[in-house]
Formats: C-alpha cells, structure tokens, sequence
C-alpha cells in the first residue's frame, strides 16, 4: 500500500473491531509502553489536562475514553471523597489493567468504569461538572464524540481534551517525525509484543489529522463556548477547552 493511500486511510477512524483489537493487544503493557515512548512526559500532559479542566472537591467527572484510568484517577484525587470520577472506555482489557490501578490507590469508592461507547455515552444528560478525553480523539468521528461530551455535562460544565498533533515548528517536526517513524513504534512494538501494528499507524495518523483550529471548531460547533486550545512540549501535543 502506498504511504498516500496509508495516509488516506487513518483520516477516517478505523472501525470498532480494529480499535478493539489494538487496545486489547497491548492492555497489559500500555502504561508502561507510553512511558518508554514519551519519556515519561504523558504524565506531565496529563496533569496539565486535568489542571485546565480544574475540578473542585465534589465535583462529579467523566473521563471519556479511559483506557488504564491515568486521567481517572488524577481526577478523583482533586475531588476529594465527597466527587466522584465515571471512567468510560469500550475496550474491557485496557479496563480490567486501569481497574488494578484504581483498586492499588484505594479510590474504588471514587471511580466507577463503565463500558461504552465514546460517540453513544452510556450516561444521563446534564450530568457532570467535568468531562476529559485523552489521547483518543483520532478513533473517533469527533463531531459525535464532542455533541455526547456536551450532553452529559451540566450547564456551566467544562471539557478539557488532550491529544497529538502535528509540531508547527517545522524544524522541531521532522525530528519529531524521525523519532515517531522509526525509534517509537519499535520501542513500542517491542514492549507491547504488539501484533496489530498499532504503533505503526499512530505516526501517519498525526501527520494528517485535523489543524488545531478546525479541531477547535468542531468542539464549537457541538455547542461549546470559550474554546481555547494551546500546545504543550513544542507542540507534539495540545489541550482544548470549552464551557457548556
Ligand atoms: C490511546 S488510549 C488512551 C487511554 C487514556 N485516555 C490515556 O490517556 O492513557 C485510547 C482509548 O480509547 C478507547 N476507545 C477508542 N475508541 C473508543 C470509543 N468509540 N468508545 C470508547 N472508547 C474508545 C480505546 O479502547 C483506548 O482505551
């Protein structure tokens, strides 16, 4: 297949079934698989999320697409005993390794996984004060993910999404793109054992994927006021904000 048609291909989401596949193939191994690849500066990203989204004590949060529960549980630490974090992801084995992490921190009580779909959230309207998506954005048909974030959000509710994109930096960006095409999806493959070939797909899906500006458009055009977004380390990765 050529690198064109390749490219083509990952400015669609792929279907379910390869989703589901990727995920269940590198469950066990995907925390510490991102840590080898980012140096462990996803935790950094993270945190920045959740510091934008900035949730109060008592809050009630949804962190969409929750994979091993990172966000989840930087959540559910701000909130405090009396908030509570609904982590949602489709993928049961990249559940059941974020559900070890939750029971090794004791916040059981404070987190609750559902399964479900992103674009079809299995959760009431109007229900929480804050809503997270986090390096996910690139499975999803976007326009429909962003409309169920703001359904389940309250009036005066906040979402926050991190993800990849491509560095503006042109200089930065072709370093960038020789580190993600040939030492990242080797490491990467080497610690996951992965067979789908998941980390191979992720560097071309960065190079097409939207602009930020017209990422931040559809997150307007679902109903969010206030969007804001900005990049963090030179730009491999942004965070957008918006208020119901
Ligand atoms: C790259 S992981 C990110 C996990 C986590 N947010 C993090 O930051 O580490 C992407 C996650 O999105 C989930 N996912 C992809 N498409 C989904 C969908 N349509 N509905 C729910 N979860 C989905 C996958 O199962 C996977 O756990």
């Amino acid at each position: 297949m050529s690198l064109e048609e390749r490219l083509d291909q990952t400015k669609r989401p792929e279907s379910e079934e390869k989703v589901q596949a990727f995920f269940s193939s590198v469950a066990k191994r995907y925390d510490i698989a991102n840590s080898l690849m980012s140096f462990g500066t996803h935790y950094g990203w993270k945190r920045k999320a959740v510091a934008e989204v900035d949730p109060q004590p008592g809050d009630q949060c949804v962190d969409v697409c929750t994979g091993t529960n990172d966000v989840a549980v930087m959540l559910a630490n701000k909130v405090g005993p009396e908030g509570h974090v609904t982590g949602v992801d489709w993928n049961q084995d990249m559940l059941d390794a974020g559900q070890f992490k939750i029971d090794k921190f004791g916040l059981s009580d404070r987190i609750t996984n559902k399964r479900g779909d992103a674009e079809d959230l299995p959760l009431e309207d109007n229900t929480f004060n804050r809503a997270t998506v986090a390096v996910a954005s690139r499975h999803l048909n976007i326009d429909k993910h962003f409309q169920e974030m703001y359904r389940v959000l309250k009036p005066g509710g906040r979402a926050v999404c991190l993800d990849f994109f491509k560095p503006p930096n042109p200089v930065f960006a072709k370093l960038y793109d020789v580190y993600s095409y040939s030492m990242m999806p080797r490491i990467a493959t080497l610690v996951t054992r992965d067979r789908t070939g998941v980390y191979d797909y992720l560097p071309d899906s960065i190079r097409v994927y939207y602009e930020p500006e017209a990422f931040a458009k559809e997150m307007r055009d679902a109903g969010f006021k206030n969007v804001k977004y900005y990049p963090i380390s030179w730009g491999i990765c942004y965070i957008f904000a918006g208020d119901k």
